[in-house]
């Protein structure tokens, strides 16, 4: 759906969105959308990305405008296409035909904005130039994340309650854009046998993506050093021998994430240890996924994941103890130091813009311990939230050579036995799980996790 097909159903759910917003708050709102971000000279910009909040009320990734929502209403701030633009940018749509588009009640030029200011709350947008014009047209510093205060921090509060959980028309937005991911990742894993370096993996993957006119919703990671987490480097060559971690997500053109995670070996068959590690990894992604329903703490969804990995590494003779006392005692962290997951929506990390606001239940903070530190959500689940679950693996130099680490966990982990799986050095699996009314659904279900079959994608 572009700006020039918006559909009637859109407009009823923006309508609904901003009656619920109205139902939680009885001040009036302004949303900016956020402006282009110069490159490397100022006509020479990054692709524009709206805010999340101003798309959630808006529908549309409009640039540089703003929206006034009061008591269910809405009202557009834009203005009309310069004449000039026409020549560089093709006949634009005006600000009447836009309004109409997202079923405003009254659209103005941006010039009017400031007689509309009285009283209202706002979200600080990302681009620094739109945030200072925030700041300087409300004559009050608008503070990012947890440092929001007064009406700011009751409506971010009040948005959170509404996009903590999906309504059909996000959800069928979401549907696409993992349906996407998972054409992508086939195509990547068949793209690998004949691949000399890890770009080429990345272009057939994200090809898909960019064929549906979507972008991706974070930097690709596509990398034969899993090990490293966000891995952003694309031109390590890939050897028969190595495991690739492909981290790629589509989001379509109304913003909806998708994020998905495959590990696959580049021969088209995994090593007996690759195998090994990619089963526990394995069982403890499904026995997340298995909790998923509604009432279950996140946090205990991560902690089961903990305890899986923790007696998988014990079978296979890596950890030494019981796995219950082993998480107690961190020892898994070393090997599995993030969190199983995170929201997922307009955002990857979905609200990750207001802290922890919307990943933590109020009354909750994050903990200090290694491994539970990054946990990003800490909240019991309810139907229409979507979630990732994401276990891993890693075999990260700075933890593992860490000479403070060998030292505490010296009779813990089986160094020597360790070393046995040195072509292991990152996998993780990640899926985007809806919370329904009884328990769950993959919406990347389509794309396998089981060893054999992604061995045979690899090889298609
Ligand atoms: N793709 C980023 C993440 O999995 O959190
Ligand atoms: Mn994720
Ligand atoms: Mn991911």
């Amino acid at each position: 759906m572009s700006i020039h097909q918006t559909c009637n159903s859109l407009i009823e759910t923006l309508r609904h969105r901003r009656q619920k917003l109205a139902t939680r708050i009885d001040f009036p709102v302004i949303l900016w959308s956020g402006t282009s971000i110069p490159r490397n000279y100022p006509a020479n910009v990054f692709p524009f990305r709206a805010s999340s909040h101003f798309l959630y009320f808006a529908g549309l990734p409009l640039v540089n405008a703003a929206i006034r929502l009061e008591a269910g209403k809405l009202e557009l701030f834009i203005d009309d296409p310069a004449p000039s633009s026409a020549l560089w940018h093709g006949e634009m749509p005006n600000r009447e035909y836009i309004a109409t588009q997202i079923g405003a009640d009254v659209a103005h030029p941006m010039a009017e904005l400031e007689s509309y200011l009285e009283g209202v709350a706002t979200i600080p947008v990302q681009d620094p130039a739109t945030w200072t014009q925030q700041s300087q047209l409300l004559n009050r510093w608008i503070l990012p994340r947890h440092q929001l205060q007064g009406i700011d921090l009751e409506l971010a509060q009040a948005i959170i309650e509404l996009r903590l959980t999906h309504d059909q028309q996000a959800l069928a937005e979401l549907r696409t854009a993992a349906a996407v991911s998972v054409e992508a990742h086939k195509a990547g894993m068949a793209a690998t046998p004949s691949a000399k370096i890890e770009a080429e993996v990345r272009a057939a993957m994200e090809k898909v993506i960019l064929a549906q006119n979507m972008t991706t919703a974070y930097h690709s990671i596509v990398t034969v050093h899993g090990e490293v987490l966000h891995n952003e480097q694309y031109h390590h060559s890939i050897q028969p021998g190595d495991l690739l971690l492909a981290d790629v997500g589509a989001e379509t053109e109304m913003g909806w994430a998708s994020d998905v995670t495959r590990t696959w070996p580049v021969s088209g068959k995994f090593s007996s240890t690759q195998r090994d590690i990619y089963d526990v990894v394995l069982a403890a992604h499904d026995a997340c996924i298995a909790q998923v329903r509604p009432g279950v703490e996140y946090q205990d969804i991560h902690l089961l994941a903990c305890t899986v990995i923790a007696q998988g590494l014990v079978d296979l003779g890596i950890l030494q103890g019981d796995a219950e006392n082993l998480v107690e005692r961190n020892a898994h962290s070393l090997f599995f130091p993030h969190g199983i997951g995170h929201l997922l929506g307009l955002d990857v990390h979905d609200m990750e813009d207001l802290g922890d606001l919307a990943g933590y239940e109020p009354g909750r903070e994050r903990s200090d311990r290694f491994g539970l530190s990054y946990l990003r959500l800490n909240r019991p689940l309810q139907p229409g939230m979507l979630v990732t679950i994401e276990p891993g693996f890693y075999q990260v130099p700075a933890i593992i050579n860490n000479q403070e680490v060998r030292s505490t966990y010296q009779y813990t982990v089986n160094w020597e036995r360790l070393s046995q799986f040195a072509d292991v050095r990152g996998i993780r699996i990640e899926d985007d799980v809806l919370v329904t009314e009884n328990g769950r659904e993959v919406l990347t279900e389509a794309l396998p996790t089981d060893a054999n079959t992604v061995e045979e994608l690899v090889c298609s």
